[in-house]
């Protein structure tokens, strides 16, 4: 296994540093424009190994050449938020990074599986699509990994339980109009709606749509980065070891929940070949209208796409 890492910010590192200390990898590649900030953390990983035990060979690049043929290419590069933003307020400035992004990967690794994480995340999800020509079962994007991740956590801190028996389920895009589907999510099997009040659920639903911008007032300077990891992390692992876990995942509708021609949060069987399968699950009126009106937000800004000539 060959994974490449596109942008060795605060995500792309610590996305790099757990797939070397997890060993999910023979090799990561992390590239950036920025000199020397990829072959410096890169250096610096490569000699956090032998004390962690793995040999994974990690090393940083200003160049594509030296990520040829990766198995995996994983795009984090991009800007993050700032206060006051909103994911879709990056959408000119880092569909121009993600795009010039995915071309020079695919060239140097057609037969890679592509995972996007720069936001707007379903917009770049979809651009990558576009540019790389790739079938979609090979492109998809990572949020509602991170999405669920918050929601379970503060699930129990709630309860005051394990965050290991909280399951749950999200759909929608990445962003304000997102999903979490409530009526599917179960602590040890046991419906939330049993242990928890409404109103207390509803607060936690909320929280967890906000959860982005809340790390992101914290930060002032950037936006979350070790969730966003480790969530990319888990999508990896089910890839590389073909465990096809059902994740929460950004992928192309074809025809999926009456949606086509969008990427969106929907549950994936995540395997060797990438999207092994879309999922389809009953939802109510009401559920399926919050789908439909996150599926119309998001493919509004993928008509902005068409505007800035991609
Ligand atoms: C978040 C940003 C990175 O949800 O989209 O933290």
């Amino acid at each position: 296994m060959k994974i490449t890492v596109v942008g060795a910010g605060n995500v792309g590192a610590t996305v790099a540093q757990q797939l070397a200390y997890y060993e999910l990898a023979r090799e990561v590649v992390l590239v950036d424009i920025a000199e020397g900030i990829p072959q410096g953390k890169g250096l610096d990983l490569l000699e956090a190994m032998p004390v962690l035990g793995s040999d994974t060979y990690v090393h940083g690049t200003n160049s594509y050449e030296p990520t040829a043929s990766s198995d995996i290419v994983i795009i984090t590069a991009g800007l993050a938020r700032k206060p006051g933003m909103s994911r879709d307020d990056l959408l000119a400035a880092n569909a121009k990074i993600v795009a010039s992004c995915a071309q020079q990967a695919v060239a140097h690794s057609p037969n890679a599986i592509f995972i996007i994480v720069s936001n707007p995340l379903d917009v770049m999800t979809y651009l990558t699509l576009r540019v790389t020509k790739l079938p979609r079962h090979r492109v998809i994007g990572m949020a509602g990994v991170l999405d669920t991740a918050r929601y379970r956590a503060f699930i129990a801190m709630e309860l005051g339980c394990s965050v290991e028996d909280i399951q749950a389920l999200l759909l929608g895009g990445h962003g304000d109009s997102m999903v979490p589907l409530v009526r599917y999510t179960t602590v040890a099997g046991i419906p939330l709606s049993q242990l928890l009040p409404n109103d207390r659920i509803e607060a936690i639903v909320q929280r967890t749509k906000d959860g982005g911008i809340e790390i992101v007032n914290y930060l002032k300077t950037g936006s979350a980065y070790y969730a966003p990891a480790a969530s990319t992390v888990e999508m990896v692992e089910s890839i590389v070891k073909n465990k096809r876990r059902i994740l929460p995942c950004s992928a192309l509708c074809d025809g999926e929940y009456g949606l086509r021609d969008v990427c969106i949060g929907v549950p994936v069987k995540l395997g060797a070949r990438g999207i092994e399968q879309i999922l389809q699950i009953e939802l109510t009126d009401h559920e399926r209208a919050l789908l439909e009106q996150s599926a119309a937000d998001v493919s509004k800004n993928i008509a902005k796409l068409v505007e800035l000539g991609y």
